[in-house]
């Protein structure tokens, strides 16, 4: 028997549903902080040598192999990696790491999905502090920086949008793929899209378009960043994280096309969208604002702080400064609240597949299952210190490196170079010549290599030795999470078996 799995309901959703899994905080928080932080120009280059290198071919494989095992009635990696090697039980448990990474990355992301909503409900209803307008960026932000120390320490109104965050996520899931996922995406990514021009347009012009000077910095290319490895990490580790790549969650999506569908043009356009938002959008608004507001030396010393900082403090702390400040600031939080939630389904749906596909639940048991668990584990990362640092350094980076590589290993060499450029070019308009596939299957995994080492002796050594019980805690809470997939891949393995294989 044929397994009847859900698909996208239109070719306009599909696209706009993998554009709204890729374009997230990512785009609009992690991208502008990285650039500033790792000199604008200087970062620029290794990012778009990433994106040519890693990124495309990455995404290509995903959305190939996502295609390919849905005809399979597989949507997760558990049953994607099975697909290869006869569901042997040791490939399942491989593959779950790629569930085990997008839920770990959901447990901090929909956390800070919450905040934005709480904040842009805040801005809107006037609860957010009075701007006090100064040169200095210290002194105007911080009303905000306090602000956001007690509304996040964990508080009854940060509880609040946390909990109707969950629900929201919840009730878009259990409606499903096209009846859900696919709305969402429809509303969502042209709201998305306008707003973000939209606030571009005020950074960019603020103080008589003195926020130009802040693209300027982002597009001032130089070679500079091309020798430092610490650069070459953190280009490409935003490379993987804004296009949902090494995560698995593309390859879901995929997962449920029709089966004659433009991978290929579907793959270009979730990248493109993405680039869009990320270096054209992600670009103009808040390094520029932060430009316009407090000069050039300011923007640096900002990101050093952290990604949150630009987004929850120096944002507000501008925006409520210009007039129509509190819609502004309202406009800013509902632009990061969408990008996000667009997201983190994509971040859970995987689990959801894996307890469809290959537990074989209702949809219904899925979606309840996986929420429970992303809900514990988001607990976990709201009142446990830090918890959020290490998912987002073990999942949202070091997992996702380790994982492509696998998956390059796996699809392309496992699978055959050629049955992968013939399921390519099956149905594809664009021809991608086959040389690419070589880049694909040498080039990609080499450039894996070469930054998986720069990350051991830059960073990884270094971090390991820090002695804090509440990161050990945190990182045996990741392995014992990763454990418990690996069973469940055993234990689905009959069921699976039961149904059609290759
Ligand atoms: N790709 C998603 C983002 O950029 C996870 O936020």
């Amino acid at each position: 028997m044929k397994p009847q799995r859900e698909t996208w309901g239109t070719k306009i959703g599909l696209i706009l549903a993998a554009a709204g899994n890729a374009v997230g905080l990512g785009n609009l928080l992690r991208f502008p902080s990285k650039a500033a932080l790792y000199g604008g120009g200087a970062f620029m280059l290794p990012y778009f040598i990433s994106l040519i290198l890693l990124g495309l071919p990455v995404m290509l494989i995903e959305w190939v192999i996502g295609r390919y095992a849905g005809r399979y009635g597989h949507g997760s990696m558990t049953g994607i990696i099975g697909l290869f090697f006869k569901q042997a039980s040791w490939a399942r448990a491989l593959g779950s790491l790629g569930v085990a990474i997008p839920i770990l990355i959901v447990m901090y992301y929909i956390y800070i999905e919450s905040w934005t909503l709480g904040f842009a409900f805040l801005s809107l209803f006037g609860m957010m502090p009075e701007p006090v307008s100064s040169p200095d960026p210290k002194v105007a932000m911080d009303p905000y920086l306090k602000f956001f120390k007690e509304y996040t320490s964990p508080s009854l109104l940060a509880g609040f949008f946390f909990w109707i965050t969950l629900f929201i996520n919840w009730i878009i899931l259990q409606r499903g793929i096209a009846r859900g996922i696919e709305i969402t995406a429809k509303i969502g990514m042209p709201l998305l899209i306008i707003m973000g021009i939209f606030l571009g347009v005020i950074s960019l012009s603020t103080n008589n378009w003195a926020g130009l000077e802040g693209l300027k910095f982002i597009y001032n290319l130089n070679f500079s960043g091309l020798k430092d490895p610490m650069i070459w990490i953190e280009a490409s580790g935003q490379i993987f994280f804004t296009l949902s790549l090494g995560m698995g969650a593309i390859a879901t999506y995929a997962s449920y096309v029709k089966p004659r569908e433009d991978v290929v043009k579907a793959g270009l356009w979730t990248a493109g969208v993405n680039e869009f938002v990320e270096v054209i959008i992600g670009a103009s608004i808040a390094i520029p604002a932060a430009f316009a507001m407090f000069g050039a030396l300011a923007v640096p010393e900002l990101a050093k702080e952290g990604t949150f900082r630009i987004g929850f403090m120096t944002m507000p702390a501008i925006l409520m400064n210009l007039p129509f400040g509190q819609i502004l600031s309202f406009v800013w939080f509902m632009l990061l609240f969408i990008a996000a939630l667009t997201s983190s389904l994509a971040l859970i749906q995987p689990m959801v597949a894996l307890f469809e596909d290959e537990m074989k639940w209702s949809h219904t048991k899925s979606v309840t299952v996986s929420m429970i668990i992303v809900i514990i584990g988001a607990h976990l990362c709201a009142f446990l210190p830090h918890f959020l640092d290490e998912f987002d350094f073990w999942a949202g980076a070091v997992f996702l490196l380790i994982y492509a590589l696998l998956e390059i290993i796996i699809f392309l060499w496992v699978f055959g170079i050629n049955n992968f450029y013939q399921e390519l070019i099956r149905d594809s308009v664009i021809k991608i010549p086959k040389f690419f596939v070589y880049i694909m299957a040498i080039i990609s995994p080499l450039f894996i290599v070469l930054i998986g080492y720069f990350w051991f002796s830059e960073k990884l050594l270094e971090v390991l030795a820090e002695e804090d019980p509440y990161k050990w805690l945190a990182r045996a809470f990741i392995m014992a999470f990763i454990f418990f997939l690996g069973i469940i891949a055993i234990i689905s393995r009959k069921r699976v078996l039961e149904g059609p294989v290759l």
